[in-house]
């Protein structure tokens, strides 16, 4: 098994280019089923959670041309079977997105459950609810959504108790083929969602609302359609976690190829934690702090603090001076990470879903096991302040969402190494 050496670094110097979102790319893989001609997508992320997307549509029976890792064609015209297996579905629960198009272009298939995650139950019961709204016919049997709308699915107005982003992309996909209109009422806003919008948009879908809570799709009445080659946006968490690196190293370090608006609650916390930052378009350098504040922070949807940055800065939270105090909204376990930091030597106090974390604590390298993503960059952020050595185990979760990291981060000047045993 793969494991990350780290020694302790000095601070990092230099630039990184960020990838593109993975939580952009998962949708809007999906998406290539709305349509039977070739659909052109770069800037796509070199990750394992793509790859395995990519698997699936293969699997349907789409056809993919790699131009290169960054970049393919996916034709989705010779789908041969509407069946999203387990065995697929088990290694990456945002193939759940597959259900939207599938249902609205074929009006019937079969997806695995995706089951619950180190970070929570993660039920997709609203993505159900709203399909059935639609009027598809829904059993779960042996562990499969079984989804059936024989005339198609149609417009209707949906209502999400909870803010949820594939469960938004799911509707959206659905509506985009749907016969008549749909409103969608609490829906996420995530940049990634404003992406997968503006491209069913430019394929001739209307839709009003894009980048609000509120969105209305004109459906096609079951028409396929027409993508204009796709470029997928930077990816904001994989930027912040960067920014975390050089914070916690209290260094300078230059993030190229971002949208700095995406990052807006990211950099005003750090800002708040007294780092600043030289802004262009596509790029942002961090800049180092005399003092490092401690902070609160309340995982909300965007634009608020996303849960996808928690565990990044409650590694940074550990060199803050005095009592910094983080509270996760939206996953029921999503601090999978505190016991590992702990192991490293840091001061975290744990109540329900509430986390208190005193620093500066000096923290002291050693063996550490990655239980998820976002958990593994936090473990690699508190690494580099470790003394001494630090491996970091069960890695896989890292390739799943950032590309090359440990190439990136020796880039920055950080001694990294990954190794098998
Ligand atoms: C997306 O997951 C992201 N994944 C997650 O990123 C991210 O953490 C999450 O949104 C929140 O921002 C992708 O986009 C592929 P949700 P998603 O549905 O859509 C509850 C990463 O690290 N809920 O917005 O699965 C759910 O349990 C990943 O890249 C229901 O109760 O999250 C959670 O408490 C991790 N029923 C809340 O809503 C449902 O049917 C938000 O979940 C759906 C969701």
């Amino acid at each position: 098994m793969d494991y990350l050496q780290i020694t302790k670094s000095p601070s990092l110097k230099g630039n990184v280019t960020i990838s593109g979102a993975k939580n952009s790319a998962l949708p809007i893989l999906a998406a290539t089923l709305l349509s039977q001609n070739e659909v052109h997508i770069s800037n796509l992320p070199d990750v394992v959670d793509v790859k395995t997307l990519a698997k699936l549509l293969e699997h349907l029976g789409a056809n993919i041309a790699w131009e290169n890792p960054n970049t393919l064609i996916c034709e989705a015209k010779q789908i041969i079977h509407t069946k999203a297996i387990y065995d697929i579905v088990r290694k990456m629960r945002a193939s759940i997105l597959v259900l939207g198009p599938l249902l609205a272009r074929f009006g019937y298939c079969e997806v695995s459950l995706p089951g619950g995650c180190a970070i929570g139950a993660r039920p997709v019961d609203l993505h159900i609810k709203a399909m059935e709204k639609m009027g598809a016919n829904i059993q779960i049997k042996g562990g499969y959504i079984i989804a059936q709308a024989k005339n198609g699915l149609k417009g209707a107005d949906i209502l999400f108790d909870k803010i949820t982003v594939t469960g938004s992309e799911n509707v959206i996909m659905a509506a985009a083929l749907a016969h008549g209109k749909t409103r969608i009422i609490n829906a996420a806003k995530e940049p990634e969602v404003v992406q997968l919008c503006e491209i069913l948009q430019e394929s001739g879908v209307k839709i009003e609302g894009i980048g609000t809570n509120e969105l209305t799709i004109e459906g096609s009445g079951g028409e396929l359609l027409d993508f204009k080659p796709i470029r997928i946006i930077p990816d904001r968490i994989e930027a912040g976690t960067y920014l975390c690196a050089g914070a916690i190293t209290n260094s300078s370090i230059t993030l190229e190829n971002i949208q700095p608006t995406h990052l807006a609650a990211i950099t005003d916390k750090l800002e708040e934690i007294g780092f600043s930052f030289n802004k262009s378009t596509d790029s942002l350098t961090i800049l180092p702090s005399a003092k490092l504040k401690s902070f609160e922070v309340i995982t909300t949807e965007y634009p608020g603090f996303p849960t996808d940055m928690q565990a990044q800065f409650m590694a940074l939270a550990t060199q803050c001076e005095g009592a910094s105090v983080i509270e996760e909204r939206l996953f029921e376990n999503r601090f999978m990470h505190v016991s590992e930091l702990q192991r490293l030597g840091a001061d975290i106090y744990l109540k329900g879903n509430l986390a208190k974390v005193v620093g500066p604590t000096p923290l002291i390298g050693a063996d550490v096991m990655a239980t998820d993503l976002r958990a593994s960059s936090a473990l690699i952020i508190a690494a580099l302040v470790s003394e001494g050595v630090t491996n970091i185990h069960r890695i896989y979760h890292l390739d799943r969402g950032y590309e090359s990291i440990e190439h990136k981060l020796r880039g920055l000047g950080v001694n990294i190494t990954r190794l098998s045993r």
